[in-house]
């Protein structure tokens, strides 16, 4: 059988062709050099269909062979990866394979986010497949990136024919695996909760996860992980699949008759039918996959290094972010001109490098049910023009930053008053309101126009060097009364697709702006959105105890560079409870660090903790945002503490994470291992003095204080040194932790 392989440095995936020209997925797992295709097995199967060039021979199937494109219609049972209708309302493809090619360097995709790299450190695979009925014809891309052991895949759906075809379903991939136990881990949660770790077993049949939000939701995220039963952080296999893609998708898992597992994912097949003229094409938005023979840190630490330094851009995709302030839980909308000024004059004391403000400085926008829309400042509110506040706030020392919601609008508006037809609203009907907004049609260029001419005059009517993009509902009612427009199957897409464009635009214009994107918190928090903005606003949950948890989710897919996290105000607006200003300060660290509470209210011994949390953010961000990130507990098991730690690369420094989670009387001691230390280094921690063998850390660990109350918090330096180790001191020598 003539197969096609593509190596990583340490993984390989192979692709065989046919006798009767199918597709089919051999091999993807550690590297192999050989022939794959002896994993094909054949039998007369009941109720399976055969090819008709088959003829005699009933032990050829789509429907038991691993297939790397899978249709709906020849045969094939299992989930589709791709259905096409004609005119006539017939279903079906039998795509079969027409040539390939190899390219230098990674492709990309018009419109929609794509992997990048320089033209040596990637490769791309081309492959053709036809159907000869429907003259469709799809190009399988693949994209190699062998030290990062990375293969990105998306397709091109193209109409050859001279009638016009639907697209019922077109998966960015498909991946069968003809043997093998698997266990799913998805990110499952809500607002204020998102990405939940849950580990499940594939079971026969169809596991479907996904979201018809509009967005990529705060309920499932777009990122997944199949591991072996026995896969742990540390060791065993895994493969991770990650969409670039920020509206509605679908990831299926599905075990068939025969025990093999089928993966695939792809924008969501409902409320989808993808017209295509003619002559015109389809872009399948990209999946990237990887394989880790190295457990779920292999594979995390595979899609951390992907992302930030090949699929986020701009100034600052790898630079230190600013120590931001937001006003937002300071102030939400109750303020003015002169109030944030307050907290920016005492934020710039304690060394806050930017203040951000949020929502409520436009239009008449002094509640949720007004505004929207109307984005000319609301210089009454605060006191001048923008330009004023932004050059006070600069005159401190500081960088000035802007909230902004360009997809919604609020019917108290200018904006809805002139033009109702740009909301999504369907004639006949009330639409539902979600946070008093409806959505904008921003499939239609002339509103992503509109909008974006009217933010880009604020912003340049001032020195804004940041923007917080939001998007606060979920869509639905979509209709669109714009003239022309006749196939209601391709708007949830071509929406995202404004949306990009949008963050195209504001990238291209303002290159020196740091854009952090938000919907309420994490609820597209996706690496499509990642390659617009560097860093996503991870939840509107700013609990330190909570985010814990959300933050231990996100980390599976998503670098800590990607992470916003702010300190806010004890007691927590969200949950009510009450932590150290320490405690918080060490969760928040593990992102993308700020502040979101007014400062003047902090005690004088919490502003003094202020100021140097700022010094150590400024200390560590190098561990912090380039080293290793090593999870250090399960949430879901352990109980008592929480613990996270930085390695740098070279392994010679360490930032080590404590949170206590319980207290007790008369309490067991609770002790944290290190992780990816050198066992054969010695290491000084700069906060006890004491010197700890590496082999000591990783395998023992360090214990935990016992002291009274809850949610303590610790961060342990350590620094390697050659000094002999002292940790064996006697108790009565050791100085506490
Ligand atoms: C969302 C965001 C918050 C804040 C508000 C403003 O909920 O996640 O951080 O910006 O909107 O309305």
């Amino acid at each position: 059988m003539k197969t096609i392989s593509l190596h990583t440095k340490n993984t390989t995936y192979q692709i065989g062709i046919s006798e009767y020209g199918y597709l089919l997925h051999l091999y993807y797992g550690p590297k192999i050099e050989c022939d794959m295709s002896y994993i094909l097995q054949y039998f007369d199967r009941g109720f399976s269909g055969n090819p008709y060039e088959a003829g005699e021979d009933r032990t050829v199937s789509p429907d038991l062979l691993p297939m790397e494109y899978p249709c709906y219609g020849n045969g094939d049972f299992r989930s589709p990866a791709v259905n096409v209708r004609n005119k006539q309302g017939v279903y079906g493809l039998d795509l079969k394979y027409k040539s390939h090619r190899f390219l230098e360097g990674k492709y990309g995709i018009p419109g929609l986010p794509a992997v990048y790299a320089d033209k040596k450190e990637a490769q791309t695979l081309e492959i053709v497949l036809e159907d000869a009925a429907f003259e469709v014809k799809a190009l399988l891309k693949y994209g190699v990136l062998p030290d990062l052991d990375v293969i990105t895949r998306s397709v091109v759906i193209q109409n050859k024919g001279s009638e016009e075809v639907f697209i019922g379903k077109a998966c960015s991939f498909s991946l069968d695996f003809v043997s093998g136990e698997f266990d799913l881990l998805h990110f499952y949660g809500r607002h204020a909760m998102e990405r939940n770790l849950e580990r499940i077993p594939v079971i026969h049949g169809n596991q479907s996860f996904g979201s018809r939000r509009g967005a990529s939701s705060h309920q499932h995220n777009p990122f997944f992980l199949l591991a072996g039963k026995n896969t742990s952080e540390e060791a065993g296999a895994c493969y991770g699949m990650s969409f670039l893609y920020s509206g509605n998708f679908r990831f299926e898992v599905e075990k068939d008759q025969i025990h093999q597992t089928r993966v695939q994912m792809g924008v969501l097949d409902e409320m989808f039918d993808y017209a295509l003229a003619p002559g015109e094409k389809y872009y399948a938005p990209e999946v990237a996959l990887a394989f880790s023979a190295d457990g779920l840190t292999g594979i995390s630490h595979i899609f951390h290094k992907l992302i930030r330094h090949h699929v986020c851009r701009g100034k600052y995709k790898t630079a230190r972010r600013p120590v931001l302030l937001n006003n937002w839980e300071a102030t939400y909308m109750n303020f003015d001109g002169e109030k944030i000024l307050a907290i920016a004059e005492q934020a710039a004391k304690l060394g806050v490098e930017m203040l951000a403000l949020d929502d409520g400085w436009f239009g008449n926008r002094d509640c949720d049910a007004q505004g929207l829309g109307d984005w000319h400042v609301n210089e009454a509110k605060l006191g001048g023009p923008l330009s004023e506040i932004a050059d006070k706030i600069n005159a401190m020392g500081m960088k000035f930053g802007l909230w902004i919601e360009p997809e919604m609008v609020n019917e108290d508006s200018r904006l809805y008053q002139k033009h109702p037809e740009w909301a999504y609203v369907i004639p006949g009907r009330k639409p539902a309101r979600c946070r008093n907004q409806l959505v904008l049609d921003f499939s239609k260029k002339e509103v992503v126009d509109y909008i974006f001419d009217s933010i880009s005059r604020v912003i340049d009517s001032a020195h804004v060097e940041y923007i917080k993009m939001d998007m606060n509902r979920s869509i639905c009612d979509v209709y669109t009364a714009v003239e022309g427009y006749q196939n209601y199957g391709k708007i949830m897409y071509e929406y995202v697709l404004g949306v990009y464009d949008f963050l195209e635009r504001l990238n291209r214009r303002y290159p020196d702006i740091l854009i952090e994107g938000c919907s309420g918190g994490g609820g597209r928090f996706d690496a499509g959105m990642l390659y617009y903005t560097p860093q996503i606003w991870c939840s509107d949950d700013t609990d330190a105890i909570e985010r814990i948890r959300i933050q231990h989710g996100t980390s599976f897919g998503y670098p800590i560079s990607a992470v916003g996290s702010h300190v806010s105000a004890s007691p927590n607006h969200q949950t009510g409870r009450r932590t150290e200003i320490h405690t918080r300060a060490v969760v928040a660290m593990a992102g993308s660090f700020g502040y979101e509470l007014d400062l003047n209210l902090l005690t004088d011994e919490e502003k003094g903790a202020v100021k140097k949390q700022i010094q150590d953010y400024k200390r560590y961000w190098n561990l912090i945002q380039n080293g290793a990130y090593y999870r250090l507990h399960n949430p879901d098991e352990d109980k008592e503490v929480a613990a996270w730690c930085f390695v740098s690369e070279d392994q010679s420094e360490a930032l080590l994470n404590i949170v206590s989670l319980t207290v007790h009387a008369n309490a067991p001691v609770s002790y944290v291992k290190c992780r990816g230390l050198d066992p054969k280094k010695r290491y000084c921690c700069e906060e006890n003095g004491r010197v700890y063998d590496g082999n000591a850390l990783l395998y023992m660990g360090v214990p935990v204080e016992t002291v009274p109350g809850e949610y303590h918090a610790w961060q342990m330096h350590f620094v390697e040194t050659i000094q002999p180790a002292t940790a064996h001191l006697l108790r009565s020598q050791q100085p506490a932790v």
